[in-house]
C-alpha cells in the first residue's frame, strides 16, 4: 500500500515538524511529507524541511492583496500535493471556512494547552497565572474558530510548584511531540474520522479527547 501523504503548515520554529519527520525516520510513523508550507521565510522549520529533503513552499501573506488570494495560492499548493491529511504545525494563520470545508476534517492543528481551556497565545503564563493544577496540549480538527473544532487527544501533564512559563513550555512541548504522531497515525490508518463536528476513533464517536498523562 502507497505510503500515505501529508502537508505541513508551519509559521516558525518547527519543532513539531522535526519531531514528524524523527518519527518517519525511526519507521514509527508511515507517512510522507508531501509538501512543507510556511507563511514566513524566515521560518527555521524551513531548515529541518529542507535538510531532510522535503519540497518546501514559501506563501506569505504580505505578497497577496486579499486574505481570499493568499487562501487561494495556499489551497493550490495544497492540492497539488494531494495529502490525506494537513497538519498544522506552530501555522500562525486562522483558517476560513471555505478553506476549511474544502479539507472537511482532514485539517489538524496541535495547541499548547488543554482545550477548551485556554485558546489563544500564551498558554503557560496563563496557566500560571490563573494557578490551573493540570496543563498539556491537545491535538483537535480544525474548524474555522481559533483553537476550535474537535478535540482528539490531550496530554496531561501535573504542574509543578517550580514550574515557570519556560520550564512548563518545555515540558508541554516534549508531550506535544509524543501524541501528534500518534493522532496523524490514527488518521492516516483509517482510524480516526471527523465530519468537522465530531470525532470518531476505531467507530465510536469520542465525547472527550483520549487522555494521555505524563
Ligand atoms: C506549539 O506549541 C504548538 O502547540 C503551537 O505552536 C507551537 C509550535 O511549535 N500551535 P513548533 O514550531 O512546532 O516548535
Amino acid at each position: 500500500m502507497a505510503t500515505k501523504r501529508i502537508v505541513v503548515l508551519i509559521s516558525g520554529r518547527g519543532s513539531n515538524l522535526q519531531a514528524l519527520i524523527d518519527r518517519i525516520a525511526a519507521g514509527e510513523l508511515k507517512a510522507t511529507i508531501a509538501l512543507v508550507i510556511s507563511d514566513r521565510a524566515c521560518a527555521q522549520g524551513l531548515q529541518w524541511a529542507a535538510r531532510a529533503g522535503i519540497q518546501q513552499a514559501i506563501i506569505e501573506r504580505a505578497n497577496y492583496p486579499s486574505t481570499q488570494l493568499f487562501e487561494t495560492a495556499l489551497q493550490s499548493a495544497i492540492d497539488r500535493a494531494q495529502p490525506h491529511l494537513v497538519v498544522l504545525a506552530g501555522f500562525m494563520q486562522i483558517l476560513s471556512p471555505t478553506l476549511v470545508a474544502h479539507y472537511r476534517g482532514r485539517i489538524l492543528n496541535i495547541h499548547p494547552s488543554l482545550l477548551p481551556a485556554l485558546p489563544g497565545l500564551n498558554t503557560h503564563q496563563r496557566a500560571l497565572d490563573e494557578a490551573h493544577r493540570q496543563h498539556g496540549a491537545t491535538v483537535h480538527v480544525v474548524t474555522s474558530q481559533l483553537d476550535g473544532g474537535p478535540h482528539i487527544i490531550q496530554a496531561v501533564l501535573q504542574i509543578a510548584s517550580d514550574d515557570n512559563a519556560h520550564t512548563l513550555a518545555a515540558r508541554v512541548l516534549q508531550c506535544e511531540h509524543k501524541i501528534y504522531f500518534q493522532a496523524i497515525q490514527w488518521a492516516l490508518d483509517g482510524r480516526l474520522h471527523s465530519d468537522g463536528h465530531h470525532v470518531w476513533l476505531d467507530g465510536e464517536q469520542l465525547d472527550a479527547p483520549i487522555s494521555a498523562y505524563f
